[in-house]
């Protein structure tokens, strides 16, 4: 027998196989203008509905895509409802985290074996286009994990969702590819709990770790640690607030979210200059660094393929780790509370996540809870 090395230890240990994220549900208070928001300022593109014409009678859904990411944007036709309760909490926000598997109903069970409370049991839905297999376990706060099985499957989106057509309005996508990353906020020395649910639970690895001194600024602070699963197409940092001078922008968010919650979905594109600069113009608003920011990003980071005087015109940030380079940059929050933003990332071989930016960026975004009046 062949001795056992660290590769096949990690191997064996990676019990729920992940294709990748399946789609990313959100709750919103008007899905309908929510999608139209989504299409017309990311340049996602109508895909598919269920709702009062599908014959569901307390919720309706539009489904928007844009190449591997879906958003589901779901919103309660009365009141009342789990999603309407859902949505006076935490305002608009995101429910669901899909993952796509091979075997939902095994990746359950071993979830709920393992620890794990269930959302959702496995379920089979099926129409004229086959069938899928759902279920499903929380995470953090009331986020919660839906393991999607549909190998069996050849129809639009999910059974019960028809076609979503709009001939007349279809703005270009903007060259987002798929979610590279999510992020999510928890509690007071609540980050190793919810580490551990993933090794444990999940079968993910913790592949870097923040503290407080790498994230800090003057005034505020937090700490991170980055879970992945075995073929990293799944990578979730967990953020918890650290001991600042200030209020950090991670209590600020635990105070707006009312609880624990995504933070950030990071979208990756093959030309960063382009998407912003596309999604500048659709009124997509940034977090701006200070110009200063430039002056030395080239010292820091060393030759990259780019020019700097579009980095700088669009606010694109630059960080450099071993394997590589990735270029980075963040929305303003995109919900009226200061939850949930969006990253665009672009790798050029680095697997990081930024780390040489944090201080600016966090800087940045002191700047933005000082005009809100929570930076105190
Ligand atoms: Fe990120």
């Amino acid at each position: 027998m062949n001795t056992s090395t660290l590769t096949e230890t990690k191997e064996a240990q990676d019990f729920m196989p992940i294709n990748g994220t399946d789609y990313i549900e959100l709750y919103v208070g008007n899905s309908k203008q929510a999608a139209h928001y989504y299409k017309t300022a990311f340049g996602f593109q109508s895909y598919a509905y269920a709702g009062l014409r599908t014959g569901l009678k307390d919720r309706e859904s539009y489904v928007v895509i844009q190449d591997k990411i879906r958003l589901v944007l779901t919103t309660p036709l009365k009141s009342g409802t789990e999603i309407g309760k859902h949505i006076d909490k935490h305002g608009d926000g995101v429910k669901v985290v899909a993952l796509w598997v091979e075997d939902a109903t095994t990746a359950y069970n071993t979830a709920m074996e393992r620890g794990a409370k269930s959302y959702m049991e496995p379920t089979l839905e099926k129409d004229n286009d086959g069938e899928v297999v759902r279920a499903g376990i929380y995470t953090y706060g009331e986020t919660v994990h839906i393991f999607v099985e549909r190998r069996n499957y050849n129809g639009t989106f999910l059974p019960g969702f028809i076609k979503w057509e709009t001939p007349d309005y279809n703005p270009a996508p903007t060259g987002l590819k798929f979610v590279d990353h999510m992020v999510g906020n928890v509690g007071w020395n609540k980050m190793n709990h919810w580490v551990e649910f993933y090794e444990n639970v999940m079968g993910f690895k913790n592949i870097l770790s923040f503290d407080d001194n790498d994230i800090s600024t003057e005034y505020t602070a937090l700490m991170s640690k980055v879970m992945s699963n075995g073929n990293g197409r799944i990578k979730f940092p967990i953020n918890e607030p650290a001991e600042g001078k200030k209020k950090s922008q991670v209590e600020e968010y635990l105070d707006f979210y009312e609880g624990e919650g995504v933070q950030h979905i990071a979208v990756a594109t093959d030309d960063i200059i382009k998407t912003v600069r596309d999604l500048r113009s659709r009124g997509v608003e940034f977090l701006q660094v200070p110009s200063t920011y430039y002056d030395v990003v080239s010292d820091r980071v060393g030759e990259i393929d780019e020019d700097i005087a579009p980095l700088q015109e669009l606010g694109i940030l630059v960080d450099r780790d071993d394997e590589g380079y990735l270029l980075q940059i963040f929305t303003k929050p995109v919900e009226p509370r200061p939850t949930m933003f969006f990253e665009i990332i672009q790798r050029k071989g680095a697997q990081s996540f930024g780390k040489g930016n944090f201080k600016a960026l966090f800087e940045a975004i002191e700047r933005e809870q000082e005009l809100r009046g929570t930076l105190h």
